[in-house]
């Protein structure tokens, strides 16, 4: 129907306008058709009744004269007949000749000759015929016509015209559309044969159109850009990878210049016992979500250069071009003296600030000349910022709870910046953060970013909080808002997730061969049933609990003893620190009080293998494995239970889970508990022991479609998204601003 509205209605209006304009020129021709027919009739009357008509005139027969003229006016179309003398008087009529007519024209006496002044007199015709050239005494014969038919004929006709101009309308219109339809249908079925196959597949494909070819990237192209605009827009779900996200920055903020701060950096360069360079990825959650990213973002990321070779393997700008077998992207190193690293890394940091967010009961260690350090740094990393930033308005990703005055610092050398701040670690309820000597500073610090991000909703409520008890501010609840000064800062939890799939997981054997391969290298059985905990010696992250639970495991159900085992790899982590050596000497302790008890010859229950693991041999492990323990006595997000659920590409296994880790508010299908509960913990492993491999497919289905749309592209792109709105509400604001300035 619209189809043929489309193209009906111009053809109509057409040939409306071609009706407007035939229709005169009809109505002239037919009348000038019908006109010339009468006057042929009237010559014809004429030549008929001539010769009887002069004799009955040259005899002076009037009364016969007056019956001819009578019978010759009972035709049809004949009005009248009268004969006019040469003086112009009418000397005899028909009956019903018109009394006003005389043989006088308007315009003087009539003439002889009947094609000049043959004339219209209303609806009647004159014919005047001389009735003889020799004899000008006999006058003319008039002839009058009604030719009111005429113009009933061409009413007639101009209807006739009209309808077959509307049928042509109407079959034209309907023919075109036809058209359109089949040639719309063979446009549609080849662009969806285009779309559905591969861009090879189609160009090879018959009955493909040619003309379509060239255009097909540039319409899949646009139909992705429209999909994920739509799908972001109303948080549809999307497949987010490193494409969409570069999309995201291509299409919401082009052009943008991103700088990653943070204090560890993804890769470090040390020199080994023999002396030859040894490159390492750190075991860090940040550095694994931050590296795809800014491999995707093609940034340059700006961190703490700790190796020892790391002076070796940077230019003169101490750049460097990461990954180093194929760079995408620069790292800046940065150097910091052991003055600095003692105050602002080991003191501040991880003896203040991250006992001070997590809830473990460690107490935190604040001290002046700490703090001052920490200040000279974060303006040392700020200041390499600045540098660092080819334009006035670049996307700063500032990373954790190392550079909480930075975002202040970067706002004040570059006004236009966007800075997203994440805390990867926990943020405690106000009380506790009250206890902080330099809380205000801190928090004034941070509110200099435009996003601060944490992983949960919770942390955020406690972060707005704080604010709104130690410091001078606006608080807009409602849309999560903190401003100081003039200006505002959005407060969000963005849960931080994965690269999916991960790229540890490229190139590794099957499960079973991983399996075998990890028994192998712990001289393990085949029928072991194997647990396994990945992390970094921290007291965070609740080992000597886990150990404490195996042991009551074992102790109530020694049928697992001889067959379960927990390999714990533990990295070691900020050994300088009292505190650090004593988590490690603890739970070495612990290990071996347990495999004492129960272990014996060729069994060991607990594993410890106290080293820094690859990503890939970490995975190996995670594929090997019945069972991950999480157990952290309070964690941001615990990157970890992802990793494992992500190796699992068997849906085999199963996850035991903190709630005190951020990952339990999204891996709802682990076997969730309370790492204090050293119980519940145990028998948490020994349901994981007997669950059936049915029950942990559809769990570990479960959270690996989470995992998997929830990933860390989709972590960013949510940040991008709203740091790109932030930037355009800006623009806005400003351009308001100059405008009413100039007013
Ligand atoms: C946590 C922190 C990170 C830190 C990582 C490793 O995940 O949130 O910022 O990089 O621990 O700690 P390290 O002190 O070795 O960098």
């Amino acid at each position: 129907m619209r189809l043929l509205l489309r193209f009906g209605a111009p053809l109509v209006a057409v040939l409306a306008v071609l009706a407007a304009l035939l229709t005169p020129v009809a109505d002239h021709l037919v009348s000038r058709w019908f006109q010339h027919d009468v006057e042929m009739r009237s010559r014809l009357i004429f030549s008929s009744v001539h010769d009887s008509l002069t004799e009955l005139m040259r005899s002076s027969s009037n009364k016969e004269i007056k019956t001819l003229f009578d019978r010759i006016a009972e035709d049809e179309r004949v009005l009248a007949v009268g004969w006019c003398g040469p003086d112009a008087k009418l000397r005899l009529a028909s009956k019903n000749w018109p009394r006003v007519l005389t043989c006088r024209s308007n315009s003087g006496p009539l003439t002889q000759s009947f094609h000049t002044e043959s004339l219209t007199h209303g609806s009647v015709l004159h014919g005047l015929f001389p009735l003889s050239a020799e004899e000008p005494s006999l006058g003319q014969l008039a002839i009058l016509h009604d030719l009111t038919f005429i113009e009933r004929r061409s009413l007639t006709a101009r209807l006739y015209i009209m309808g077959f101009l509307v049928l042509l309308a109407i079959a034209a219109a309907s023919v075109t559309v036809l058209m359109a339809q089949l040639t719309l249908r063979g446009w549609i079925k080849s662009v969806r044969m285009a779309l559905n196959a591969p861009a090879s597949d189609y160009r090879q494909s018959q009955g493909a159109d040619p003309q379509l070819v060239p255009m097909m990237g540039e319409i899949r192209q646009l139909l992705r850009d429209l999909d994920i605009s739509r799908r972001t827009a109303t948080g549809i779900r999307v497949d987010w990878s490193p494409d969409t996200l570069r999309q995201v920055l291509d299409n919401e903020l082009p052009g943008v210049d991103v700088l990653v701060l943070s204090n560890r950096e993804p890769y470090i360069h040390n020199r080994d016992a023999s002396g030859n360079i040894a490159m390492q990825r750190p075991a860090s959650g940040l550095v694994t979500a931050l590296e795809p990213i800014t491999r995707a973002c093609r940034g340059t990321w700006v961190a703490h250069g700790s190796g020892s070779a790391d002076r070796e393997t940077v230019d003169g700008n101490d750049h460097i071009g990461v990954p180093p077998d194929d760079p995408v992207y620069t790292l800046r190193r940065v150097w910091l003296s052991e003055d600095e690293q003692n105050g602002y890394y080991y003191g501040l940091s991880n003896e203040g600030l991250w006992p001070l967010c997590h809830i473990t009961y460690v107490r935190p260690v604040f001290r002046e000349q700490d703090w001052e350090q920490y200040v000279s740094v974060n303006r040392k990393f700020a200041e390499a910022i600045v540098t660092e930033a080819k334009r006035p308005d670049p996307l700063v990703l500032v990373q954790d709870y190392h550079f909480a005055l930075a975002p202040r610092m970067i706002r004040e050398r570059l006004p236009d910046a966007t800075i997203i701040t994440f805390w990867h670690i926990p943020w405690p309820n106000s009380e506790v953060f009250g206890i902080c000597p330099w809380r205000e500073a801190i928090l004034n610090g941070l509110l200099g970013s435009s996003v601060i991000g944490f992983h949960t909703q919770l942390h955020c409520n406690n972060f707005i909080e704080t604010a709104d008890r130690f410091i001078e501010c606006h608080i807009d609840r409602e849309q999560s808002t903190i401003s100081v000064g003039g200006h505002c800062a959005l407060v969000r939890p963005y849960p931080i997730s994965i690269d999916w799939p991960p790229a540890a997981l490229k190139g590794q054997a099957p499960v079973s061969e991983c399996r075998s391969a990890v028994l192998d290298r712990y001289h393990l059985p085949k029928a072991t049933l194997l647990a396994v905990g990945v992390e970094r010696f921290d007291f965070t992250k609740g080992i000597p609990d886990r150990f404490r639970a195996v042991e009551l495991l074992l102790e109530k159900h020694p049928e697992w003893i001889g067959r379960f085992v927990l390999i714990q790899v533990a990295a070691p982590s900020r050994s300088k620190l009292a505190v650090y050596q004593d988590i490690q000497n603890e739970t070495i302790m612990i290990a071996e009080q347990i495999n004492q008890r129960f272990g014996r010859a060729g069994y060991k229950p607990i594993i410890l293998v106290a080293q820094h693991h690859e990503p890939e041999q970490v995975y190996e492990l995670f594929r090997a494995a019945d069972l991950c323990i999480v157990s952290s006595l309070h964690d941001g997000m615990n990157l970890v239970a992802k990793e494992f659920v992500a190796a699992r590409d068997d849906e085999q296994g199963v996850l035991i889970l903190s709630t005190f880790a951020g990952a339990s508010r999204e891996l709802m299908e682990a076997l969730i508990v309370n790492p204090f509960d050293a119980k519940a913990t145990s028998d948490a492993i020994d349901q994981a022991l007997r669950m059936a491999p049915g029950l942990q497919a559809e769990r570990m289905h479960l959270m690996r479609e989470m995992v998997s749309e929830n990933n860390v592209y989709y972590w960013a792109g949510r940040m991008l998204l709203d740091a790109s709105r932030i930037r355009k509400r800006g623009r806005i604001e400003s351009s308001i601003a100059k405008a009413s300035g100039a007013l």
